[in-house]
């Protein structure tokens, strides 16, 4: 069985509890929520339904139908940017970000909107009084990772979000990759716009994710279509959840998100948040003591996510997940993971990192693993 250590891309396994539940609605509920009135279409409108008000609890959301479900994190983050700025507006983002908030943030800036990004220091770190400065007069959104793909770095959501609570500008947190791991409360961050994937830390299936979308948001829909509802009218429903949920629903991938979210309600997040930080310790702790190893990011377990990134001296970092991969069975990601900002920020652009990110089924006995075949690698190829 390979080792698989390639989490902060999608969370592997999943519980069974989430496979449970997406064999259930394949095989014994099937229809389309919304959309008709029997008792199956009832039944998979009530598994979306608490699937929201799951995903509501996690995050302190006051009223469930504010939760918007998408196909991914990029989709979200894409709702919340073009449905909210507009040409001559003014957004501000750090140097560490995704791509998926890049590249949206490049094309709104072809039709007009201006943005700036306030770098990060080497380690991940997020200046607050840099970002402080970068405000103008036309600044409408903040919008931040939560926590670095690539460096591991926590960026200070909760003090960015008072601070733009206290100017009057919206706040968007990209947690792809803190969502169900690290503990977020939307309404004491001060979070406007939540946007996550299901298939994290949140363990549904591919094709999942969210936007949570405050009261303080007046949000144009990226989409418009059917919803099951005011079929009558030519227009787009005003209503939420499905101003923004035009078209059948991935109620497989949605039903399995719920088993998912259950499964991070019962552990707790601290008890998540607890068990990575262990596994985390114990890799940075052997990593430090390998020759031949740099490595990237805060080196404190508590001030980062289990993302961990790392280039060998006498090796391309594609040579060393190819090694790992076909000679250990070890999966690790290399390159520059969709974050070519944040491998500027950490001087391993163009070439990349290797990248090991560890999940809550992993185990001490697999970190051992990687350590040994890291320690092999680094003395046989000096
Ligand atoms: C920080 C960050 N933002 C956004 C995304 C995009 O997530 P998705 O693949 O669900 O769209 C990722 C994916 O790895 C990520 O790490």
């Amino acid at each position: 069985m390979s080792i698989y250590l390639d989490q902060a891309a999608t969370s592997f396994p999943k519980p069974a509890a989430v496979c449970r539940a997406m064999n259930r609605m394949v095989t014994r509920i099937g229809a389309n929520p919304g959309r008709s009135e029997h008792k199956l279409a009832r039944k998979a409108n009530q598994i979306i339904s608490e699937t929201r008000e799951k995903i509501a609890l996690l995050f302190n959301i006051s009223e469930a139908r504010r939760v918007i479900f998408t196909c991914n994190a990029t989709e979200a983050i894409n709702l919340g940017l073009k449905g909210t700025l507009s040409p001559g507006d003014h957004v501000i983002t750090s140097s560490v970000e995704h791509n998926s908030v890049i590249r949206p943030l490049k094309a709104l800036e072809r039709a007009g909107v201006q943005f700036s990004q306030v770098p990060c220091s080497r380690q991940g770190h997020l200046n607050l009084r840099l970002l402080k400065k970068s405000i103008g007069r036309k600044t409408k959104l903040i919008v931040l990772t939560h926590a670095s793909n690539v460096i591991g770095s926590l960026l200070p959501i909760e003090e960015v979000g008072a601070f733009a609570h206290s100017r009057g500008i919206l706040f968007l947190v990209d947690a792809a990759q803190t969502a169900g791991l690290v503990p977020i409360d939307v309404q004491r961050m001060h979070i406007d716009l939540l946007a996550s994937p299901g298939h994290k830390s949140l363990y549904g299936p591919q094709g999942t994710g969210f936007l949570y979308i405050s009261q303080e948001v007046e949000l144009k829909p990226l989409k418009e279509g059917g919803t099951g509802t005011d079929s009558e009218s030519y227009e787009q429903p005003e209503a939420l959840p499905q101003r923004f949920e035009s078209g059948t629903l991935n109620t497989p991938g949605i039903a399995g998100l719920g088993a998912g979210v259950s499964f991070v309600l019962d552990q707790g997040v601290e008890r998540i948040w607890k068990k990575e930080q262990l596994l985390t310790q114990r890799l940075l702790k052997g990593l430090k003591k390998i020759k031949g190893i740099r490595l990237y990011g805060p080196l404190e377990a508590g001030k980062r996510v289990p993302v961990i990134s790392f280039n060998l001296n006498f090796l391309e970092p594609v040579e060393v997940g190819f090694i790992l991969d076909d000679l250990y069975d070890i999966l690790v990601r290399t390159g520059l993971h969709c974050a070519p900002q944040a491998h500027r920020t950490m001087g391993t652009f163009p070439n990349g990192a290797v990248r090991v990110s560890l999940g809550f089924f992993n185990t001490p006995e697999d970190v051992d693993a990687l350590l040994r075949a890291l320690s092999e690698i680094t003395r046989t190829r000096r």
